[in-house]
């Protein structure tokens, strides 16, 4: 068997910056996109594998690059809301959602349009689509440079810890080529909301739920999710998975275990511990929410049988922290 190529990493300034060099390394992402290759890039949220949403082919690769089932749909990049709208249609909730926070966290679930551009192989064959509009400069300028719409899952191999620097991409996925634009800002996945009938939050994210229903009215999820027909297709129970088992909502750490801490150090032990990690001394969700990614990585890489996680509250970002938390907790498929 040959080796996989080398990673070519390219490091990635945003043309807005006022660096000449953003236009150049956008320009070459694009030529690598059109030609149906991968390019892995930062967004806001975490860093993604990008691919032609238009080119099976492409689409194709990109399923066999993260080892991710073609069952689970991927989520169309655009540049705006215009650009959203040759895709799906907006009902009057999804166009005010995608004013209020488009660039930015946010991904719709739309009624997919019959004569959308995108390869039924990255929509799984479902008739909705999901559509994002990323806010990092760096995604924005090889959209723009690209111009059409990417497909770009979370750049990691399918079930493991979503990347949030471009070593962590490195670490996952050897042989594309990569632009390194340092540790993305939010550290969580976008938000999704379906918008079908009524609004529903599929996957609480970088978006706090309280800023949505500033928006429009949530509706109840659809209750019959199982791992078997999830309600959105990838949120399997166990997702976001380090090697090591997580005990959350720990009171005091075991010898030998690992502490994920969040706030002041409260539980009981902690001298105990193999490695100390801290989400956020300051107890800020918005800090826990950037570290979350890379401290369990770092957690896992340091070889501990068991993370002790802290109680993170519930507010806010915490909806989604928890979320990561008890699915890198649960039960290995
Ligand atoms: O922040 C993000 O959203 C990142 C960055 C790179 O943009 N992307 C990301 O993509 O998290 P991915 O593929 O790792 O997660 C997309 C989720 C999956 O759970 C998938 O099942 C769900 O979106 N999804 C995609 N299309 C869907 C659809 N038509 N209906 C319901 N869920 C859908
Ligand atoms: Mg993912």
């Amino acid at each position: 068997m040959s080796a996989p190529p080398a990673t070519r990493v390219i490091k990635a300034q945003a043309a807005k910056d006022g660096a000449p060099e953003g236009g150049a390394t956008a320009a070459l992402a694009a030529r690598v996109l059109a030609a149906g290759g991968l390019v892995a890039f930062p967004t806001e949220t975490v860093y993604g594998l990008g691919a032609d949403a238009t080119n099976a082919e492409a689409v194709a690769r990109l399923y066999e690059a993260k080892g991710r089932p073609s069952f689970n749909p991927l989520i169309a990049h655009v540049t705006d809301a215009a650009a959203a709208r040759a895709l799906a249609r907006l009902d009057p909730a999804a166009e005010r959602l995608a004013a209020a926070f488009w660039p930015g966290p946010l991904t719709l679930v739309l009624p997919r349009r019959s004569d959308c551009p995108v390869a039924e192989l990255a929509t799984a064959g479902l008739d909705t689509i999901a559509v994002r509009v990323p806010s990092h400069p760096v995604a924005r300028d090889i959209l723009a440079a690209v111009g059409r719409p990417l497909v770009a899952p979370s750049a990691n191999r399918s079930g493991h810890v979503s990347p949030t620097t471009a070593q962590h991409v490195l670490a996952d996925l050897r042989g594309r080529i990569e632009f390194d634009g340092g540790s993305t800002p939010m550290g969580l996945e976008s938000t999704i909301v379906a918008c079908l009938d009524a609004a529903v939050l599929l996957r609480p994210g970088a978006l706090p739920r309280a800023q949505i229903e500033r928006v429009v009215d949530l509706g109840e999820p659809p209750s019959a999710h199982t791992d078997a027909a999830p309600v959105a297709p990838g949120q399997l129970a166990s997702h976001y998975a380090p090697r090591a088992r997580l005990r959350l909502h720990a009171q005091n750490v075991q010898t030998g275990e690992a502490l994920l801490a969040f706030g002041p150090v409260a539980a009981e032990g902690a001298e105990r511990a193999a490695l100390v990690l801290n989400l956020s001394t300051r107890g800020d969700l918005i800090e826990a929410a950037a570290n979350l990614f890379s401290h369990l990585r770092a957690l896992d890489a340091a070889g501990a049988a068991t993370i002790a996680v802290m109680p993170v509250p519930h507010a806010g970002l915490g909806e989604a922290i928890n979320d990561r938390l008890a699915r890198a907790a649960a039960p290995r498929a």
